[in-house]
């Protein structure tokens, strides 16, 4: 993901400072990076796609251009247009008076830049943040003020942003944001702006964390947060007590709520450009239209459930699907010539999905890497990359990119089934974010965690697309608390495990809608519920599933394949709840790693 740093009075230092902060942001993953240096008469801008020693190779020759004293650096994770020189950031305005560095999306990118294009403001790159330099541009060109002139492109912005600016001839770092994390890092004789505190920790450990809606004029010697209005606001200075790898958690006690709290944005993310709801249509960007006859997804893990839930989607619309356990793919049948073989994997380096995938292509397989990480040897590896666009995640039990890869999964059964698109789950798939939203929101997963923190055991159910998020509940919960849990398919309980419910193991339920499948899972809980087992269902508010429940957690209405997503906001937050109660070490778990590189 995107990462910014801002620095000013650091002197001869300016660059070094810059860069020695993107390589502190490393850990988020990107695909090209810059910098820009502000002096008397001009902004330098130098950015290059790739990793940063491209960046730094391409600087080698450029010190003693280089000598501003106000700077801003950038790692950029592309959204808008492919990693290329000219979509790095920071952008400029046509006269290099202006650079912008940005994390986020700009929604109203677009009409921003037909408007600016026809006012003679001429664009370089396909990304939605150079309108932002431009804008700055306009205003300065009407005659304002260089601060007013940035806070009034700020302004005209929707969507998310975490932005850092510069102006010629201004000693300072305008730094603004809404929805994208920022923090002031507060030195002697030197400020520091940033997306995350490592950017900077080396300089300072004094921070001042941004709220939403929040502008800062960052000088040397000075620092000024403002509202929306100019007003200024007061703010604590807090002092960072972390050792490096704590960092990044903005204000979160862990990455993994941090991480299920991004959800929204990372779902966003994953859209993006990829449906068109007017058209009822998915367009892949860079992904070939494929036709396969059947579909093998291979994974482990949380990217296994995933694949199981992709397994039920794909078929649901036509084409013959099987999920594998990627370890377990050297005994299945061997796929056909027109077999579509997809490795399911959050990393992109899980050792035995390779090992299966690479099994997959020996054998003449059309292969897919569906990964959250760009370059990784999987999406080197194979045929097609089809990029779930998380952003990094770095609490050991996957969270966003699991919600990011169901997503995914959706977008490919829509994009590869015959019979064409359909616009109910595109409109679905459009709210999900939203809807994520609302369940982060309104979620009681607390309450009822802290009601079954001293359960015996805990046991989740769903039928057909909620199968899957039954198994990951389970998964979560256990990796995280070190609790015993288990997921089934409901139908299944009555055929063995109901010999395990007592009135010490609650029973989670995800049950949505009001079909035939709806109610035979219901019958399901009537089952537990008579052997006295405490029921906590995820449902709508379709199903008389309240009637036998303990507890009900709520989600929005939606299409049938998206509301295990929702369902499975509740489970991440109910296992989160439960292992905080414990005291567990919730990012870090025992015997778990991140990404598991040895078969
Ligand atoms: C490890 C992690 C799991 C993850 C699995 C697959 O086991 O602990 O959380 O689901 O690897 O990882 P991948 O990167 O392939 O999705």
């Amino acid at each position: 993901m995107c990462g910014i740093i801002g620095c000013t009075g650091r002197g001869e230092a300016t660059l070094e400072t810059l860069v020695d902060g993107l390589r502190k942001l490393d850990y988020r993953g990107y695909d090209s990076a810059g910098v820009a240096l502000s002096g008397a008469t001009g902004v330098d801008v130098v950015k290059k796609a790739g990793k940063l020693d491209a960046l730094v190779e391409a600087l080698s020759g450029e010190r003693e251009r280089l000598d501003g004293t106000v700077g801003i650096g950038h790692t950029r994770w592309s959204t808008h247009g492919a990693p290329t020189d000219a979509n790095a950031h920071p952008h400029t305005d046509a006269d290099g008076r202006v650079a912008v560095v940005h994390n986020g999306i700009i929604e109203n990118y677009q009409s921003l830049r037909d408007e600016l294009a026809d006012a003679g403001y001429s664009f370089v790159s396909e990304t939605d943040t150079e309108v932002v330099p431009h804008l700055v541009a306009r205003a300065l060109d009407g005659g304002a003020e260089p601060e007013a002139a940035v806070r009034e492109a700020v302004s005209q912005l929707e969507g998310s942003y975490a932005l850092g600016v510069v102006v010629a001839g201004v000693d300072a770092v305008f730094a603004a944001r809404r929805d994208s994390p920022l923090v002031l890092g507060l030195g002697d004789g030197a400020n520091y702006v940033a997306s995350d505190v490592p950017a900077f920790r080396e300089h300072t450990d004094h921070v001042v964390y941004l709220e939403d809606g929040e502008f800062a004029r960052v000088e040397a010697d000075s620092w000024v947060v403002t509202d929306a209005d100019g007003d200024p606001v007061d703010h604590e200075v807090h002092v960072v007590e972390w050792d490096p790898e704590d960092t990044g958690k903005s204000g979160y006690e862990h990455f993994m709520l941090k991480e299920i709290h991004e959800q929204p944005r990372a779902l966003r993310q994953g859209l993006q450009g990829r449906v068109d709801e007017m058209r009822g249509e998915v367009t892949l960007e860079e992904f070939p239209s494929l036709s396969p006859s059947r579909v093998h997804l291979l994974a482990c893990g949380t990217s296994y459930h995933a694949a199981v839930y992709g397994a039920h989607v794909l078929h649901s619309r036509g084409v013959p699907a099987q999920a594998f356990y990627a370890h377990e793919y050297a005994s299945a049948t061997p796929p056909t010539d027109d077999a579509l073989v997809v490795g399911v994997s959050q990393s992109g380096e899980t050792a035995d999905t390779l090992s299966a995938v690479r099994a997959a292509r020996r054998r003449g397989a059309e292969t897919v890497a569906l990964t959250n990480t760009v370059e990784s040897t999987m999406a080197r590896e194979c045929d097609h990359r089809l990029y779930i666009r998380s952003g990094p995640e770095i609490g050991v039990a996957a969270t966003k990119t699991f919600a990011s890869q169901l997503v995914a999964l959706n977008l490919l059964a829509l994009d590869v089934a015959p019979g064409g698109d359909d616009r109910e789950a595109i409109a679905a798939l459009r709210d999900l974010p939203g809807d994520v939203q609302t369940v982060l929101d309104s979620s009681r997963a607390a309450e009822v965690a802290r009601e079954y923190a001293d359960a015996d055991a805990y046991f989740f159910i769903g039928r057909g697309p909620h199968y899957p998020v039954a198994l990951e509940g389970a998964l979560k919960l256990k990796e995280i608390s070190y609790e015993h849990a288990e997921g089934f398919a409901a139908g299944e309980l009555k055929h063995g495990p109901l010999a395990l419910v007592t009135e010490r193991t609650p029973v989670f339920a995800t049950v949505t809608g009001e079909d035939q499948s709806a109610r035979k899972t219901i019958g399901n809980v009537k089952e537990v519920e008579a052997r006295d087992a405490p029921v906590v269902a995820v449902t709508d508010g379709r199903t008389e599933v309240e009637r036998y429940a303990d507890h009900v957690l709520e989600i929005p209405e939606t299409h049938p394949h998206v509301a295990p997503l929702l369902a499975n906001v509740q489970f991440q937050l109910v296992s989160y709840y439960v292992a905080n109660d414990l005291g567990r070490p919730i990012d870090k778990p025992r015997h778990l790693a991140k990404s598991v590189t040895v078969e």
